[in-house]
């Protein structure tokens, strides 16, 4: 059962998302009020671990943040420390300063690291953890693709943020009978791009998982303008690709480790329909970092609070290299070295695909 915890140390890695506040408050007054734990946060991610740039959590530094979106720790999305660039003899080098980090959570006394974070910062929990650090880790990210849970959290706040767009989108396009293109994020997985399309009642859904025919996309809007409903609104994700054709890079970030910016492809889209439809006039919207800001859905923070209660719990109960995890609507955990590089993505017999085609909606295949 428990070790002897008195500490914990927290911070919040990669891309933010709303609910990230969320997970903070709970961790913060799960730890305070139920085992008595001090609690310190980590800013700016891996960052303020290397730099021991810390701040004290208690009851009133988490009080009024749990809808707020964004992180009051603050994130980055490049720092890596086991890859750490440096400054040495006046040149930039990229070397392994973890130790240092080590030696930080000894010097404030920290017994347990609560990280919250995506794919790459779980990846550095997870080396930390092999180190010998009693870590806990919490799922962050719009995307939804880590395979070891359900749900990440911040997937189904960028989901309203997607639908209501689609929904905006179809007040206009209904009265200049328009192709409206929505892009949404998602890196190589679907999910925003398929849900927010089931919700937000797009007629042609394109995911990376399903390479499209441009011929299918032009057939549905005719047929759609044949059947007396001339506007068609097309959800793509921002990793689709066409049939035989490469996703669309936006920017290369090259000191991130995970560098691919993909970007592009409504544009693309759009500028490849419009050699194809003449009746109709084709705009798209790149909808972009609003997905990730702005308020926590209720769903959110409902799950969050959820996750940072959990990883409590795995500290308490001695539980650590484990990352909480949602299962059949159940708080449970799942160890980190399984958890790496297990991307999940949008399975051609998913039932939402299988739902969505029963409708109608087309996926360009
Ligand atoms: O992983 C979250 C995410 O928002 C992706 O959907 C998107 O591709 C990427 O991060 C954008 O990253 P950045 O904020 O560095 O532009």
């Amino acid at each position: 059962m428990a070790d002897k915890v008195k500490k914990i140390g927290l911070l919040t890695g990669g891309g933010d998302c709303p609910g990230l506040n969320a997970v903070i408050r709970a961790v913060t007054r799960t730890a305070i009020l139920k085992y008595g734990y001090e609690v310190i946060g980590y800013k700016y991610g891996y960052k303020g671990l290397y730099n021991n740039d810390i701040v004290p959590l208690d009851l009133n530094s988490v009080s009024g943040i749990l809808h707020k979106g964004g992180t009051i720790l603050y994130s980055s999305n490049k720092d890596n420390l086991f890859n750490y660039q440096v400054e040495e003899n006046g040149e930039k080098i990229c070397k392994d300063v973890s130790d240092v980090a080590v030696e930080n959570l000894k010097k404030e006394k920290v017994d347990v690291l609560v990280v919250i974070g995506g794919d790459g910062t779980l990846t550095s929990a997870r080396d930390f953890a092999r180190k010998g650090v009693k870590v806990v880790a919490v799922p962050k990210t719009i995307d939804n693709d880590l395979a070891a849970t359900e749900t990440t959290f911040g997937h189904y706040s960028a989901l309203d943020v997607a639908t209501d767009a689609l929904e905006r989108l179809h007040t206009t396009a209904e009265s200049h009978h328009r192709v409206m293109i929505l892009e949404v994020m998602g890196r190589n997985a679907g999910w925003i791009a398929l849900r927010s399309g089931i919700a937000g009642s797009a007629d042609v859904i394109l995911l990376p998982e399903i390479p499209y025919d441009i011929n299918k996309i032009v057939a549905k809007i005719k047929d759609r303008g044949e059947s007396g409903r001339p506007f068609t609104i097309i959800v793509v994700a921002e990793g689709a690709k066409p049939k035989g054709g490469n996703v669309v890079v936006q920017k290369i970030v090259s000191d991130s480790p995970d560098p691919i910016r993909l970007g592009g492809i409504g544009n693309k889209l759009a500028s490849d329909l419009e050699q194809l439809i003449s009746n109709h006039e084709i705009r798209c919207t790149v909808l972009g970092h609003l997905q990730r800001g702005g308020d926590t859905s209720t769903y959110d923070r409902i799950l969050s609070t959820r996750y940072g209660a959990a990883a409590v719990e795995l500290i308490h109960e001695g539980r650590y290299g484990n990352m909480v995890c949602l299962n059949s609507d159940k708080m449970t955990f799942e160890h980190l070295e399984n958890v790496i590089g297990q991307i999940k993505t949008v399975d051609l017999d998913n039932e939402l695909v299988k739902t969505a085609r029963s409708i109608g909606t087309s996926f360009g295949d």
